[in-house]
């Protein structure tokens, strides 16, 4: 009998490239590039399972392309609206994401961009490359304490929720949550009560998005949502770019309506509008929320658990539904 093809759209940490291929063959794209769709509809033909990333858009014409032996795709990301689920569904492929193995990097990389917008640091050091430190300065590169501050977030998620441990524990912070549906546990855990959108835009010293990219999630801050919040707020984004209506971003900071941004995703990646690029108290970072050496390699053992598991006929560990 042929064993089973897997294919990985790019490289991922170990243990997922070693392990699958003891047990199918494997073949990953090693060029230094996302495929084009073009060259991902070639890659994929004859897989029993796709490893996919989020710049592949895997849609129905690369679904088809794969053919009859496919599977599953599993995603190497928490996220996974880069997939066409209704074609998968269609075709009975399974669809599996990487829930957990990102939570705590992610929130830690919130608090990176919180700290690094509110203490200037981008800006900060920019100046001392310049030449510009001359002397310590009374007035120089003032922001908010985070200590005693609201925290609004929006999705009581995990990483949501691993944000709100931090922010309470680490900062002494007031926390906020909307979303769709109540956590009591969140609740308990926080001191806290869901509150409206415009109520937590209203109250919220630092608004930070944990709620997947889907339809209703598009755009969920825009130009009135941006109107709502303080002159001093700061907004983190570490979810993905299309929740915040960037063009609205950029204006509602250039006019002062609110003070800075962290940003991690963008509504169109790799782009960055140039307002957003060059404004002081706006920190960027190319969508490495979930960067770190433990929450890459922990999202490729549950790749890999899920490939064995679907190919030998089990359920996958973590289906997307
Ligand atoms: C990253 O953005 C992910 O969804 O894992
Ligand atoms: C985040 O919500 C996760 O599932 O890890």
């Amino acid at each position: 009998m042929t064993k089973s093809l897997v294919v990985i759209t790019r490289p991922i940490p170990e243990p997922a490239p070693t392990r699958l291929a003891r047990q199918f063959r494997v073949k990953i794209n090693t060029k230094n590039e996302v495929l084009s769709h073009e060259k991902l509809e070639r890659f994929v033909r004859g897989a029993a399972a796709m490893v996919s990333i989020l710049p592949d858009q895997i849609d129905r014409r690369v679904i088809e392309a794969a053919g009859p032996e496919l599977r599953i795709i599993a995603n190497y990301a928490v996220g996974f609206d880069n997939i066409d689920l209704a074609a998968a569904k269609e075709y009975g492929i399974k669809v599996t994401n990487t829930p957990g193995a990102l939570t705590e990097s992610v929130a830690e990389h919130t608090f990176a961009l919180m700290l690094a917008v509110a203490r200037r640091i981008h800006e900060a050091g920019q100046s001392i490359r310049e030449g510009k430190y001359k002397q310590w300065e009374p007035l120089g590169f003032l922001g908010p304490q985070l200590q005693g501050k609201t925290l609004g977030i929006l999705g009581a998620g995990r990483i949501g929720a691993w944000v709100a441990h931090i922010a309470r524990h680490g900062f002494d912070m007031q926390i906020l949550y909307h979303d769709l549906e109540r956590n009591r546990h969140f609740e308990h855990q926080f001191h806290t009560q869901s509150v409206s959108l415009p109520t937590l835009l209203r109250r919220s010293d630092v608004v930070t998005v944990h709620v997947p990219l889907v339809a209703s999630t598009r755009h969920l801050i825009g130009k009135p949502e941006l109107r709502l919040m303080k002159p001093t707020a700061i907004l983190i984004n570490t979810a993905r770019g299309p929740i915040i209506d960037e063009k609205a971003l950029a204006e509602a900071l250039s006019r002062g309506q609110i003070w800075g941004a962290g940003l991690d995703v963008f509504e169109r990646e790799p782009n960055v509008p140039a307002k957003l690029l060059h404004h002081p108290r706006v920190v960027v970072t190319p969508h490495i929320a979930s960067a770190t050496e433990e929450a890459r390699a922990e999202m490729s053992r549950i790749v890999a658990e899920n490939i064995e598991a679907v190919l030998r006929g089990r359920p996958p560990i973590t289906p997307v539904s």
